[in-house]
This record gives C-alpha cells, sequence and structure tokens, in this order.
C-alpha cells in the first residue's frame, strides 16, 4: 500500500493534529489504522496539537494509540492555541516562545532515532 510504502522510508515522524470532540479526528485516525505496525516500529514520534486547547487532548489521544506500534514518542511536544498562535485563528503566527520549544521537539526526536536505529 502506497501509505505504508511512503511511511516506511522514513525513520521519524511529526504527526500534527488538531483536537476534534476531545481527540483526534475520525480521518487521521483511519489513516493510522491503516499503518502496519512493523512499519512504525522502533522508529522515532514527535506530536504537535492545534485547537482552542492547544492541542493537549488529541496529543494524549495520540500517545494511547502510538503505544501499540512500538514507537519511541518523545515526551517534547508542540501545542499550538488558536487564540495566541494564529491570526484570526487562520493564519499561522506562532508566539516566541515556540522558537525554543519546536527545536527541542526535533532535537529530541533526532537523539530517539539515534538510540533506535540500532533496534531497526
Ligand atoms: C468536529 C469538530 C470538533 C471540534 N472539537 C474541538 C474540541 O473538542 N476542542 C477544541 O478545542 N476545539 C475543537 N474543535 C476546533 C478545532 O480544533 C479547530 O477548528 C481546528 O482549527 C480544526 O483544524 P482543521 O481545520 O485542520 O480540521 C473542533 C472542530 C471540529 C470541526
Amino acid at each position: 500500500m502506497k501509505w505504508n510504502e511512503t511511511l516506511a522510508a522514513y525513520d521519524a515522524y511529526i504527526f500534527v493534529t488538531p483536537e476534534y470532540n476531545h481527540s483526534i479526528p475520525g480521518a487521521l485516525k483511519n489513516a493510522i489504522d491503516f499503518i502496519t505496525p512493523s512499519v512504525l516500529a522502533h522508529k522515532a514520534v514527535g506530536l504537535v496539537g492545534y485547537s482552542f486547547s492547544a492541542g493537549h487532548r488529541p496529543i494524549e489521544a495520540l500517545r494511547l494509540i502510538l503505544a501499540n506500534f512500538t514507537t519511541g514518542v518523545v515526551g517534547a511536544q508542540v501545542n499550538l492555541h488558536l487564540a495566541t498562535d494564529f491570526e484570526n485563528m487562520s493564519s499561522f503566527a506562532p508566539a516566541a516562545f515556540h522558537d525554543v520549544e519546536v527545536p527541542a521537539m526535533v532535537q529530541a526526536i533526532v537523539a530517539q532515532d539515534q538510540a533506535l536505529a540500532a533496534l531497526r
């Protein structure tokens, strides 16, 4: 399947999700349900969430779902709030503190990838 072939070509991923009814959108869950678990095994994953609640709940939902894939989901995450990180709740205009938060998450993903490489 093209989706799994595309994912298999990478060692690390960043999942970006909005919040729908305190969780992830059904479309994202459906896409994840089509992933062959071995494709994500021992890969590094970072999470970004956005919503009127800064995407905390969908990120926590993703952590539970991805636990089934034996992935290395890093603790560092990026939470974007529709009221403070977007102009008119549409144009992306992130607050300054994300300039620190995003590289911290990426560094954690790179470190996780290097640690997990031996298991792949
Ligand atoms: C069906 C639906 C449910 C939503 N549920 C929540 C919610 O529970 N909490 C929240 O903060 N925002 C909620 N939102 C707002 C979305 O997180 C927000 O509109 C987001 O920008 C949608 O991203 P998208 O346009 O990329 O799908 C919901 C939006 C939709 C359409």
